[in-house]
């Protein structure tokens, strides 16, 4: 990294020696970027993309089992925004910043051109040229073409069809690269489709990518001093204007570290804490494997390298995964087997029986009527019926399913584990509840467990980098290695609990954490790992213990996700595998599961990190994040707000394996989950542990910090919730923006988007200042009123000058909540209520507090102002809920905008109740209203919501009229369908030229124009 350096330095392009000084504290009280504008649209595609690259986003590698990473684009645009003040040009600071985050034009082209998306031939066909020949050469393919006539030659052309092949010139530079590059993304409809083609600013080397624009930061910024030619000096100089030194971004609830992480990348010193020591090691790892020197990271790595070797040769040694004839095991198929309570037969289970889909591989059950038990053959090459019919396991729907002389025997899972409900009505069963010392099933335990297969590589190919592989069913051999595993866990497993090489800890009962009490009768969570798995992950830790290389720990809670009994084994259509246990945020069980040979382990402990050098000052803490020691200058936090994760009881799945003998640093920490300090849920508990966290950060911040917290886009509800905590702690409200982060998957209920709201927050002044409802609710109109129409004007502005506009309707309608909640969070009481008291009250059932209502307010206002283009005001505000939402995103729809968020946001906001009712499609990018052809009589009936508006009555018309009726029943039929017809007309002719001038069709057009001509030349008597 670039060594940070205070002041203007030396370099060619420094300012003159008469330029400013960096004087400390010159922007003690400036106002930041973030509280005037913030590039949400180009940040939320952004925050998309990097979500859509999985497991090669940056951090995803400590760890895939931590869920909910923020992404690390929005965490630098926060502190960014938060750092960087506002000068009276709006519209230059907008464009800096998006320098800074590599969203600009020039951004775009090196980021496009590392892609290397724009071939010479797509080039050709697309720009004019006057002169091609200085960027590329030619060969000529076609006959009788001369050098001398291609020498005129001037693009655009197609040079498949004019006889040439073209190449970059050697000569071109990569400026004169870049310089085409951003005139072919210029030919481009959005950010979004250029953004889409480049790479994320992430993959970029970032001196490369950012070495351009420092000229242009350092013109607009030099008044005040700064001279800066990489993030981390800006970032030093910005935080020595604000607060006199480097500033020092804080996460209380730093999970899996993606704030603090982003932060020092970009040069800030951190402050992390969480109460959870799994979230601590991802933090720890974050800050220390990935931000490590060169050098480090290559002791980590040898490290890591020592144990897979050393384990290795154990494992070798004990002979317990080769067979005689020298190949290996790669994986071991083991499924539960039960007693039929019906036939008293012993049946494997398993949802499928299919082994390989690529070499037609299943197991197959022979009735032993002698022992009354399945042998299981593995068959490979069998017919397609056959592969079909072993799609169908002996687990269909929760029941055991088999058949066996032609008779199908069916008993639910429910009855096999002897299910019933006590007097109370809560639920028990009869299976066994495992002890300290069990490890594997009781010869009489309802559910036995069966190794049914196993794949071999064989002896040839060990070595080789591309392995052959083979199914073979288990034999009299196997079976032996299987017993010496089990009897070498069976001698060890005391000792090894007592060292700390497996837990010895036990189950505690929770939400998720029941699962593996309730279906298997597992207590302890040694139980979640069969003895092969418990043999070489006792192995894995001693010899990590050994090296006293806190790293490799890391290593090992990733090697504990991919090696117990939740790990699914799949067959897709061309390879098998065995998947990892929290593919999901669940303790999720399975009736046949696949376990990795360590030869297959292996790669899960030797995997390397990407590396982001990076020298800040850290502070790591495993502390509730009320007991914060600290001082930071930003705040920047991802609360748990009605998680969905329940990080405390799934992270004891890893605790139960580390809470023996950590190494340091990790000795300094509490191995437990603390399930009593989480803050959790959504209730009144949860509303006193945020306002005890929040204040504790607040008075650990100076006076002119700032804090950014952010939280899931819900319902108002949500918004007081929040508001009232962040209120209650002491701080007040400068700014709102939304950003649409997730899309999830369409498979889960329709689509849906999830949106982030990132709050920004300042300390309010001291003293007292307490507001009446009354007086409130006027200067919360006004304020929002102001707001709004300041950003429209800016947004008209880029507009005429870029082509498309800053902020968007979520935006400007963020805002508006956020200038009213500005104007609310700066009184101290209200009508005699301390804001504490208010947020600390338990809610009523149903309550609209004064936040809900002010909230309200702002919408109104918020919603009031933005009539959609082309829409008279007075019909705007004359209608409501539907209509208006309906109109609203037809307008929109106009400007090709597709994103679901927009809808449900808007949907909320104008209070409709049932938005999908008018909606063709609820896909999360491919959404978009009924056209009028589109709706059905059932749409439209007296019990819909846009049935009984004027827009309904117009919808009608237009079919109607569509459907060829005599025009004048067509009105006649208007006229009946509205009770206050006359009353109505100048909104009907508004709506119904509105819809002529947006609808999608040119026939609903030109009904729509008919229509209103009609409304409007009808005689009235
Ligand atoms: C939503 S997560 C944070 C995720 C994080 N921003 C990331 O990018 O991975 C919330 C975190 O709050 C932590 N937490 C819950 N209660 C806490 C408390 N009382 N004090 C400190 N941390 C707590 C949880 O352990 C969890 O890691």
């Amino acid at each position: 990294m670039t060594e940070i350096q205070q002041g203007p330095s030396a370099r060619g392009d420094d300012p003159p020696a008469t330029a400013p000084k960096l004087q400390p504290f010159a922007l003690k009280d400036a106002p930041a970027l973030i509280e005037a504008v913030f590039p949400a649209q180009k940040v939320s595609f952004e925050a998309q993309r990097e979500r859509k690259a999985v497991q090669s986003q940056t951090l995803t590698g400590l760890g895939s089992y931590w869920k909910g990473r923020k992404p690390l684009i929005l965490v630098r645009a926060i502190v960014l925004g938060s750092l960087l003040p506002q000068t009276d040009d709006p519209e230059k600071d907008l464009e800096i910043f998006e320098k800074l985050m590599a969203f600009d034009e020039g951004g775009l082209a090196r980021r496009a051109l590392e892609n290397n998306v724009f071939k010479p031939d797509d080039i050709a066909r697309a720009l004019t040229l006057d002169n091609p020949w200085r960027y590329f050469t030619y060969k000529v393919q076609a006959m009788g073409l001369s050098a001398g006539e291609i020498s005129h030659w001037r693009f655009p052309l197609d040079p498949a069809k004019e006889g040439i092949r073209i190449r970059w010139r050697k000569e071109c530079t990569e400026a004169m690269k870049l310089d085409l590059y951003a005139r072919m993304l210029a030919c481009l409809p959005d950010y979004e489709t250029r953004a889409g083609l480049s790479k994320r600013p992430e993959e970029m080397d970032q001196s490369a990518l950012h070495a351009p624009i420092w000229p242009d930061v350092n013109a607009h910024l030099g008044h005040l001093g700064i001279a800066a030619h990489s993030h981390p000096e800006l970032v030093e100089q910005l935080g020595i204007l604000r607060y006199g030194h480097r500033p020092r971004v804080g996460d209380t609830f730093c999970g899996g570290g993606s704030i603090p992480f982003e932060a020092a990348r970009l040069g800030c010193d951190v402050y992390a804490s969480d109460l959870n020591p799994i979230a601590c090691m991802l933090t720890w790892g974050a800050l220390d494997i990935i931000g490590a020197s060169p050098e480090k990271r290559a002791e980590i790595e040898r490290a890591q390298r020592e144990v897979a070797e050393a384990v290795d040769r154990e494992i070798t040694a004990l002979g317990i995964e080769h067979d005689s004839q020298g190949n290996r095991a790669k994986a071991y198929l083991y499924c539960l087997e039960t007693r039929c309570p019906e036939t008293g037969w012993m049946v494997p289970m398993a949802p499928s029986w299919v082994i390989s889909n690529s070499r037609n591989v299943i197991a197959k059950l022979v009735p032993n009527p002698v022992s009354r038990s399945f042998c299981i053959q593995i068959v490979i090459g069998v017919s397609t019926a056959e592969m079909k019919a072993a799609e169908q396991g002996t687990v269909r729907d929760g029941n055991l399913v088999y058949e066996r002389d032609g008779k199908t025997y069916r008993t639910p899972i429910k009855t096999l584990r002897g299910d019933y409900r006590d007097a109370d009505g809560n639920t028990f069963n009869r299976l066994r509840h495992w002890e300290r010392t069990d490890f594997k099933p009781r010869s009489t335990d309802i559910f036995q467990e069966r190794l049914y297969c196993i794949q071999w590589i064989t002896r040839d190919s060990l070595n080789q980098s591309r392995k052959e592989t083979f199914f073979a069913a288990v034999t009299e051999e196997d079976l032996e290695r299987e017993y010496q595993v089990e009897s070498s866990v069976a001698a060890n497993l005391a000792r090894w609990q007592g060292e700390g090489l497996v837990p010895d800890l036990a189950i505690e009962p929770g939400d998720k954490t029941d699962e593996p009490i309730r279906t298997r009768g597992w207590m302890y969570w040694h139980q979640l790992f069969s003895p092969r798995q418990l043999l070489s992950l006792a192995l894995i830790k001693q010899s990590i213990i050994k090296r006293k290389e806190p790293a490799v720990f890391l290593a090992l809670a990733k090697a504990l996700d991919w090696q117990n009994k939740g790990c699914y084994y799949g067959t897709g259509a061309s390879r098998e595998s065995i998947s990892h246990m929290f593919s999901n945020q669940a303790l999720n069980l399975l009736f046949n599961y696949g376990c990795r040979s360590f030869q297959a382990l292996k790669p899960v402990l030797l995997e390397t990190q990407p590396g982001a050098f990076f020298s800040a000052r850290s502070i790591l803490c495993n502390s509730a994040a009320n007991g914060i020691k600290e001082t930071s200058q930003i705040f920047v936090t991802d609360p748990p707000y009605a998680d969905a994760v329940m990080y405390h009881e799934i992270t004891e799945f890893f605790i139960a394996w580390f809470r023996k003998n950590p190494p340091p640093p990790f000795d300094q920490w509490t191995w437990d989950s603390r399930r009593d300090l989480a803050i959790k849920g959504s209730g009144d508990d949860f509303r006193r542990g945020m306002v005890d966290a929040y204040k504790a950060m607040t008075e650990h911040m100076p006076d002119n910090g700032m804090q950014c917290v952010m939280f899931t886009h819900q319902d108002t509800g949500v918004w007081s919730d929040m508001v009232s905590i962040f209120w209650a702690s002491g701080l007040q409200v400068v700014g709102a923006w939304y950003i649409a982060t997730e899309t999830t998957s369409e498979l889960k209920k329709g689509g849906y988007v999830q949106g982030t709201v990132i709050l920004m927050l300042r300390k309010r002044p001291a003293g007292d200042r307490p507001g009446f409802k009354q007086r409130i609710l006027p200067e919360v109109k006004r304020e929002v009123a102001a707001q709004i129409r300041q950003m429209l004007h800016l947004n008209t502005e880029t507009e005429a000058k870029m082509g498309a506009p800053v902020f968007n309707d979520s935006d400007l309608q963020m805002a508006g909540y956020a200038a009213a909640l500005k104007v609310l969070t700066g009184y101290t009481s209200i009508g005699g209520e301390d804001v504490t008291a208010f947020a600390l009250r338990p809610r009523r059932k149903g309550e609209t507090t004064v936040v809900d209502e002010i909230v309200e307010q702002a919408a109104e206002t918020a919603n009031g102002l933005l009539v959609p283009e082309g829409l008279d005001r007075e019909t705007w505000g004359s209608i409501g809920g539907i209509q208006r939402f309906y109109l609203r995103m037809l307008d929109m729809e106009t400007t090709g905008a597709a994103k679901l968020d927009n809808y449900q946001n808007f949907a909320k906001a104008f209070r409709v109740q049932d938005y999908a009712a008018v909606m063709a499609s609820i896909k999360p990018n491919a959404a978009r209203l009924k056209s009028v052809t589109e709706f059905k009589p059932r749409d439209l009936t007296d019990r819909t919501e846009i049935g009984p508006a004027p827009l309904g009555a117009l919808i009608v018309a237009i079919q109607e009229f569509l459907a060829e009726k005599e025009p004048e029943v067509v009105m006649a039929n208007l006229r009946d369908a509205l009770v206050d017809y006359l009353d109505k007309r100048p909104v009907l002719i508004d709506i119904a030229d509105f819809i002529g001038a947006k609808a999608r069709g040119p026939e609903i057009r030109r009904a729509a124009e008919a229509i209103a001509s009609r409304i409007r030349n009808q005689r009235l008597q």
